[in-house]
């Protein structure tokens, strides 16, 4: 066998020489491009980290000003709900919605505040992020690089999380501000649409004008429970002010409050008032008289008009046998009787007997229909100032009756007086 030359030797030394210096440096490559890659998803893992703990800073912050917001838009929701007086607010639908959205809006702030104890949004803190040179070696990068992405998605789901709810809230709170500012609108139309007592001073109606003008266009972020109760209270002055003018010059004047004439143990009328059942009060017992009759049921007047000296010897009556405390529980003083309007009258028999038969009941249950009110309904002697009447009617005409039987009042709720003797 013929031995290589030397220079074939030396030929294959150099070429394996430079394929190992080439594969080496391959290898040396290929490492270099690792460890940039490795590198580079490191450094983007603790970007994307430091993005996520931003926007969780963010969520965070944004969660507890909705908070903060929700939790003062329930208490002046539910503030308003409590003021609301219905005989100045009519409009039970704006009060239902506002009941109904603090209602939910309270419900998810508990929810949120449960859920808070899960998610812990405590006030942001700056984290410590580890150092991009920190690993020595391409393994740990990759670990790390693994560990962060994991925190990552954490943080970013955490923040999802929050402002999911935060939106929630931010819905609900808006929603209550919507139904607050239907509350105030209501009571602004019910204040424009009111006349006040004609006996309260001009300061009390200029009060209540003022009150009412200022519902008008609440500014936005209004204190809309300030509002209404401004307005709630200056008419409660205007009325308070009409019963004091009264009480110190007698009933000169008859007093009609939102087109209602009112007569009870605060507001009295002229001695010379009325002259018998109004026409008005006289068709619409016959029509209501005639219905029962097809019924098979028999309702006649047992007392009608009564003039100031017919009432007086009533009232009088009464005090010679009970004395003054007794009597007033169901008598009117002269002067006080709804009977000397013309608008009222007795039914059948004058005692609470008559509330269990069955023309008692019916016309406990259809009266409105025709205009009436039975007047002095059981249990409400505190603000009527008079015990049960079962067969005393009063005539208001069928809009006010509707009003007063469907939501349980009296007149003096509806009116927002009071009925007590000076
Ligand atoms: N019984 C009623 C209160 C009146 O005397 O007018
Ligand atoms: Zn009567």
């Amino acid at each position: 066998m013929k031995r290589p030359s030397r220079r074939a030797i030396v030929i294959a030394a150099v070429s394996a020489g430079t394929v190992a210096v080439l594969v080496a440096g391959a290898i040396v490559g290929l490492t270099v491009k690792a460890d940039t890659e490795a590198r580079a998803a490191y450094d983007e893992a603790i970007s994307s980290l430091k993005a996520a703990h931003s926007s969780l800073d963010t969520a965070q912050r944004d969660h507890v000003t909705a908070q903060q917001n929700a939790a003062w838009r329930v208490q002046s929701g539910t503030d308003l709900a409590a003021i609301a007086d219905p005989t100045l607010m009519p409009d039970t639908a704006a009060l239902d919605a506002l009941q109904a959205k603090t209602a939910e809006l309270t419900t998810l702030a508990q929810l949120v505040e449960a859920d808070d104890a899960l998610v812990a949004p405590e006030p942001p803190k700056q984290q410590a992020h580890p150092s991009p040179t920190m690993p020595a070696d391409r393994a740990a990068l990759l670990a790390q690089t693994a560990d962060l992405k994991s925190e990552t998605a954490e943080l970013k789901a955490e923040a999802a999380a929050l402002t999911a709810q935060t939106a929630d809230i931010t819905k609900a709170a808006s929603e209550v501000d919507a139904a607050a500012a239907a509350v105030a609108a209501s009571a602004h139309a019910f204040g424009i649409a009111a006349v006040p007592p004609a006996r309260a001073s001009a300061e009390s109606v200029a009060a209540f004008t003022a009150a009412v003008a200022a519902l008008e266009a609440p500014a936005a972020g209004a204190d809309l429970t300030a509002l209404v109760l401004a307005y709630r209270d200056s008419w409660y002055a205007t009325v308070a002010s009409d019963a004091g003018a009264r009480a110190s010059s007698g009933a000169g004047s008859e007093t009609y409050i939102r087109g209602v004439l009112i007569v009870n143990k605060t507001y009295a009328l002229p001695s010379t008032f009325g002259s018998g059942l109004t026409t008005e009060t006289s068709n619409a017992f016959a029509a209501m008289q005639a219905d029962a009759a097809e019924l098979g049921l028999n309702i006649y007047i047992a007392s009608g008009f009564r003039s100031f000296a017919s009432q007086t010897s009533i009232y009088n009556r009464y005090m010679a046998n009970e004395g003054q405390a007794g009597a007033d529980r169901h008598s009117a003083r002269p002067g006080h009787s709804e009977h000397q309007s013309g608008l009222a009258f007795d039914l059948n028999s004058i005692t609470e007997a008559f509330g269990s038969t069955a023309e008692g009941i019916w016309v406990r249950d259809n009266a409105h229909l025709y205009g009436f009110i039975v007047r002095y309904p059981p249990g409400k002697e505190s603000i009527t100032g008079y015990v049960w009447e079962p067969w005393h009617l009063r005539h208001v005409g069928t809009d006010v009756a509707a009003k007063l039987f469907s939501s349980g009042q009296t007149l003096e709720e509806y009116l927002g007086v009071t009925s007590v003797y000076s």
